[in-house]
């Protein structure tokens, strides 16, 4: 079996590949970092009104996690969940990026696909369904993170979701400031340059 320590290694060095930054620079669009939240994921990248790019680096970054936990599953469960924890690590705190990373949604989401497919569905549908009444990426992120753990749990996937309500409480964590500003009414809505 694929030991821990290996499929932990590997996750981490796929979930730590920037996207969002190496994407913005090849396009010529300068350091992701300073504009609008400063993160590094697609919401902000979107706020360069590239719309393509927010895509792509959605995509990419959900896809390092997907790629991180079903190969790794191929070892059997442990190792996927242990793939796919080190991945969504990677991308919050990469080596290359003096561990300043991303807020972590599109690897959550990634590594739910990778582990439970079907998850996908439910994750998106509730994201998309907050995306549209409130226009906050923030928030849909926090309550579909919310809502997947516990999905996780009733589908019989114990192991899976305690790794969820672990990744769910980091994600929340890291968007401390994202609740600040929406407690506020300051909180830049999807597609705003804020
Ligand atoms: O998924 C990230 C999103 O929830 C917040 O991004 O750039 O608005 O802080 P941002």
């Amino acid at each position: 079996p694929l030991p821990t320590l290996a499929a932990l290694a590997f996750g981490y060095l796929l979930g730590s590949i920037p996207f969002g930054l190496i994407l913005t620079r090849m396009a010529g669009l300068g350091d992701v970092r300073k504009i609008g939240s400063g993160n590094i994921g697609a919401t902000n990248v979107l706020r360069t009104g590239n719309k393509k790019l927010a895509a792509a680096t959605l995509l990419l970054d959900a896809l390092k996690g997907t790629a991180a936990a079903a190969i790794a599953s191929r070892w059997g469960i442990e190792a996927g969940i242990a793939a796919g924890f080190a991945a969504f690590l990677g991308h919050l705190f990469p080596v290359w990026l003096g561990f300043k990373g991303g807020k972590g949604v599109a690897t959550y989401v990634g590594v739910l696909l990778g582990l439970v497919p079907v998850m996908l569905a439910v994750f998106a549908a509730v994201w998309i369904a907050c995306a549209y009444i409130t226009r906050y990426s923030s928030l849909s992120a926090l309550v579909a993170t919310a809502v997947s753990p516990v999905v996780l749990w009733f589908l019989g996937y114990e192991k899976v979701a305690l790794l969820f309500l672990v990744l769910t409480l980091i994600t929340w964590w890291k968007h401390s400031a994202n609740i600040s500003r929406l407690v506020s009414g300051t909180e830049s809505k999807i597609g705003s340059k804020g």
